[in-house]
């Protein structure tokens, strides 16, 4: 078989301290190549001068983690700036907070050509290369520039917006359109990729052949949802486990007996924490008697702190995190424990299962694996519930979830209260057929399913005619791409 390559910015290389760094991608690309072995290429996570640049190699388990190290004139224009402070706003839907530059566009852009030029040099005839996320959006374009014909897959982490959001991005064509460089583009949800299909459709006039395969030049494109699973056996096994630990012994002897709600996001405005702490003073206010028998634990390590915007959310939050617990709190009872660092997987598994309730409120987000967590960890018996924005992608598969507004502080108050009183019997029904619904779509389904499609061979039909390919328009595409 064919070995595969996996691109991504992050790369989680196996460390002696078994350190944990919170991100799904991570996660999701950890337990596909622990499956299927291969290579994971991307960024080491270090910023050095440029005379100290240096290529590593670890091997481990089947697996050769090859990283490099950035600059930081090009951390700061191609991660900091481009990615974080332009894709990843305008793909959540933020135009308020998208920065554009010129500049951090060019960093973009030569970082992925330095990224091309160095993975090109490893590769071997017969590899399947396999892009992840928004950082490295025209690697193909920069890898087909120097000769890589062989198959090449792209899956998008993150949320895509509409067309009536995306066209904000400005030279968004010569961003996005570069994705057809890719044999496969995969989303996490079939809005996501109605989204990008209706882009290219609409906006660009690319010809198609059927709804989800376009013709780009020589080229053909498909398009699919390919939702992002965890390891739903395992991780409750895990958590039947870690409930034994001395660890969450300890958190649970500490409740003295409340109640406990959950919350785990990286510190991402996109996740919502402020006005999910917004919902849980509504719910104080609304359910006196609740006060001093229910904790909310809110685990949220630091994210992309450099960003100005990232630092001012920080800011907010702990100012939230001290008008509750100033206005309801207690000698003996602090009503939110804001903690900023990560836990390993296990502890958070145990965690999970000793919570009645998890709040996964985001904006926006293009799966959430934490919703997924959280349900995988429950008890069958006497499971915990899940509140879960309908703008997370797992609101998709999770819709025996209670589905909220993350933006209707009051309805999240409401939701609160409905979960911590909901009856045994639905409790055990939802949760039930929420498990099934996570089990069917196990993440080790979801590598597999997007290299089958991504080595299905492309059916040689002519192109369909749906009256969008004008001379005029397929010239100005061509000089785009
Ligand atoms: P994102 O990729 O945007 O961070 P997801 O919810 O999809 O969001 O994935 C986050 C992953 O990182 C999950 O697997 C979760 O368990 C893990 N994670 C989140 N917060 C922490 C934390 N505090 N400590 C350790 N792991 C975390
Ligand atoms: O999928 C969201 C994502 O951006 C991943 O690419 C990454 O693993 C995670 O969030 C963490 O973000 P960062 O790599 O910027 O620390």
């Amino acid at each position: 078989m064919a070995r595969v390559v996996v691109v991504s910015n992050r790369v989680a290389v196996p460390s002696a301290d078994g350190g944990v760094r919170a991100g799904g991608l991570e996660v999701a690309l950890r337990s596909f190549l622990k499956r299927n072995h291969g290579t994971w290429f991307g960024w080491s996570g270090r910023v050095v001068p440029k005379s100290e640049i240096e290529t590593r190699t670890v091997e481990h388990a089947g697996v050769s983690y090859v990283t490099v190290d950035l600059t930081r004139t090009d951390y700061q224009d191609y991660y900091n700036g481009f990615a974080n402070r332009m894709l990843w706003p305008v793909l959540h839907y933020r135009l308020d907070l998208a920065e554009f530059t010129s500049r951090s566009l060019a960093g973009y852009m030569r970082v992925n050509e330095q990224f091309a030029a160095q993975l090109h040099a490893l590769l071997r005839p017969d590899d399947i290369v396999w892009v992840h996320d928004y950082h490295l959006l025209p690697l193909a374009k920069t890898l087909r520039d120097r000769g890589w014909q062989n198959r090449m897959g792209f899956f998008l982490h993150v949320p895509f917006p509409p067309p009536e959001v995306l066209t904000a991005l400005p030279k968004h064509e010569r961003v996005i359109l570069s994705l057809c460089h890719y044999d496969l583009i995969g989303f996490q949800t079939e809005r996501d990729a109605d989204n990008f299909t209706r882009y290219l459709r609409d906006e660009c006039r690319m010809p198609s052949r059927d709804p989800k395969t376009f013709i780009a030049g020589q080229r053909t494109v498909r398009v699919g949802a390919f939702p992002v699973g965890v390891e739903s056996a395992r991780f409750n096994r895990l958590a039947r486990r870690m409930v034994r630990s001395s660890f969450v012994k300890e958190v649970r002897a500490s409740l003295a007996d409340r109640a406990m709600i959950i919350g785990v996001d990286r510190l991402d405005y996109s996740k919502g924490i402020a006005v999910r702490m917004d919902a849980f003073e509504h719910f104080l206010a609304d359910n006196p008697a609740w006060r001093g028998a229910v904790t909310y634990l809110q685990i949220a390590p630091r994210s992309r702190s450099e960003i100005v915007e990232y630092a001012a959310m920080e800011r907010r939050l702990g100012e939230t995190v001290a008008r509750v617990n100033g206005r309801y709190g207690e000698a003996a009872w602090t009503p939110i424990r804001y903690v900023n660092r990560a836990y390993s997987r296990s502890a958070l598994a145990g965690l999970f299962r000793s919570s009645r309730a998890a709040l996964v409120t985001p904006l926006r987000d293009g799966m959430n694996l934490v919703a997924k967590e959280y349900v995988c960890a429950q008890d069958a018996d006497d499971p915990g519930v899940l509140i879960l924005s309908r703008f997370a992608g797992a609101a998709v598969e999770c819709q025996a979830a209670l589905l909220v507004n993350p933006f209707d502080s009051e309805a999240v108050g409401a939701a609160i209260a409905q979960a911590l009183t909901m009856p045994l019997e639905e409790r055990q029904g939802r949760h039930g057929e929420l498990f099934r619904v996570l089990s069917e779509n196990d993440i080790e389904f979801w590598g597999e399913r997007f290299i089958g499609a991504l080595a299905l061979p492309v059916r040689d039909s002519p192109p369909m005619d749906d009256g969008s390919a004008s001379p005029k328009r397929e010239r100005e595409r061509r000089a785009i791409v």
